[in-house]
């Protein structure tokens, strides 16, 4: 299968704008599956709850899921992409999956970074797998990273390849994927955005260097720091499928969960 990222830099408040260049470097893209960054469609340094809830879109009855819903059809793909979703008085920071044939689902960022917890509400509803016909893809996004049961809990429930929607601010992330990578045998893709935003007397610059990860710990694509770009890159999924390390271990049935119970005490 192929799979791969978009990575550019929206313009924030934007959203008609940011979708039209999305769709443009989708257009430039042969691909099963496409990642977008986290917030794509808005940008990412808010002010307020308030700014993020007049930014807020439903999903799936939002534009921008209608629009991507649109270009999934005419170029045959499957997009996961993050955006702000109003539902009722919540606001989360999500991701919506759409295939050709219209809307699939919406993963709600369960780790929020920083000021974060302002502006949203915690996701509620856990970590799922959805079989796309290429491929099994979970979802996360950006800061889900730093917390590894996020990848390991996709990889229990049968993830070949995660979906990784990012605006990333810290410098570690890229290289630790290639170990979440290796720990649970999948592919990762990681669409994070480029350029820097300044508002409300705060600054934040974004690392670029999206990337496509795999088993093994392989670097099987990334972009560099301001690139704007689709990054595709064309892999067996079948291989994250086979757990074996060696002829005595087994990355999931080797765990030993009996001592692991700590992990889920409050
Ligand atoms: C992040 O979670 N956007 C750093």
């Amino acid at each position: 299968m192929k799979a791969g990222f978009i990575q550019f830099n929206p313009e924030f408040g934007k959203i008609d704008t940011n979708m039209e260049k999305a769709s443009a470097l989708i257009r430039n893209a042969e691909a099963d599956l496409l990642v977008l960054p986290e917030l794509f469609n808005t940008g990412y340094l808010l002010t307020s709850r308030e700014e993020a809830g007049s930014l807020a879109e439903e999903i799936p009855n939002g534009k921008t899921t209608a629009a991507l819903g649109d270009i999934a059809r005419e170029r045959n793909v499957h997009i996961a992409a993050g955006l702000i979703e109003r539902s009722g008085d919540k606001i989360f920071n999500s991701a919506v999956l759409v295939s050709p044939s219209g809307y699939r689902a919406t993963y709600r960022k369960i780790h929020l970074f920083s000021e974060e917890k302002i502006w949203f509400d915690p996701g509620d509803a856990p970590f799922e797998v959805h079989d796309i016909g290429s491929c099994r893809v979970g979802i996360m996004i950006c800061f889900d990273w730093f917390f590894p049961e996020s990848m390991r809990i996709l990889a229990l429930k049968g993830a070949d390849v995660v979906c990784h929607c990012a605006n990333l601010v810290l410098p570690f992330c890229q290289e630790a994927m290639i170990t979440r990578c290796l720990e649970n045998q999948v592919f990762a893709v990681t669409a994070n955005r480029t350029g820097a935003e300044n508002r409300g007397g705060k600054f934040l610059r974004y690392t670029g260097r999206s990337q496509i990860a795999g088993p093994g710990g392989r670097i099987l694509y990334r972009a560099g720091a301001d690139d704007e770009e689709a990054g595709t890159a064309e892999f067996d999924h079948l291989s994250a499928r086979n757990k074996s390390i060696n002829r005595f271990n087994d990355l999931l049935k080797d765990r030993r969960s009996e001592f692991y119970a700590d992990l889920v005490s409050p």
